[in-house]
């Protein structure tokens, strides 16, 4: 059995929709792969609460209790690395991770950013593609590089930005699609394993 762990920092809609991906009759009948852990460095991350109603072990690691960024990663990847995961999957985890961290899960590690990259790395991205008067915003999965959100693009999908969008309501149009390509690139990758990073067993 594959073992995917889900970071996570907030709401974790991308998380729950990986997790239901993972329990349809399609998933369980081509991968032998499950969510093994859902972690979050906020005890009031929303998903959190999810995951448990799930029966998905799930833990709280406060960054703000560790001195260093290196030591709470040294935490993180103590507990993450309990499951030898597969992959490991960023979704709305926000922390900034080391290149150490990094390279510790190389070729098994993924993000979803919330716009087309290359452009609009870091924050806010929905508001400066609105400020930017783009037409078109979206979502991008990709592996994790020590270069903040510059690994290589897995997927993406695209919507149009109307006339009278906010942040929020664009943002709520990209997320439909975020729920939509993270499964799916999981899936993929699951299932090419010719696609799949060595350290992907
Ligand atoms: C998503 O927009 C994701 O792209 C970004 O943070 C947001 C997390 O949403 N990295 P959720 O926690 O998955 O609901």
């Amino acid at each position: 059995m594959k073992n995917i762990v889900i970071l996570i920092s907030g709401g974790g809609s991308n998380m729950a929709a990986i997790v239901k991906a993972a329990q349809t009759q399609n998933w369980k009948s081509q991968f032998s792969a499950q969510i093994a852990a859902v972690i979050s460095n906020k005890a009031d991350a929303a998903g959190l609460a999810f995951a448990k109603e799930q029966s998905i072990p799930s833990l709280f690691i406060d960054h703000k209790a560790y001195a260093s960024r290196e030591a709470f990663e040294t935490q993180l990847m103590q507990q993450i690395d309990t499951y030898q995961p597969a992959l490991l999957v960023l979704a709305g985890f926000m922390r900034i991770l080391t290149p150490a961290f990094v390279s510790n899960y190389e070729g098994r590690i993924l993000n979803i950013h919330p716009s087309l990259l290359p452009a609009f790395t870091g924050l806010h991205t929905h508001q400066r593609a609105i400020d930017a008067a783009c037409k078109f915003a979206g979502a991008t999965v990709h592996r994790v590089s020590s270069e903040l959100d510059a690994g290589t693009i897995l997927a993406q999908a695209v919507v149009p930005i109307l006339p009278d969008d906010t942040e929020q309501t664009l943002a709520a149009r990209v997320l439909t699609q975020e729920h939509l390509i993270y499964p799916k690139v999981i899936a993929s990758l699951l299932a090419t394993k010719a696609t799949m990073a060595t350290s992907v067993k």
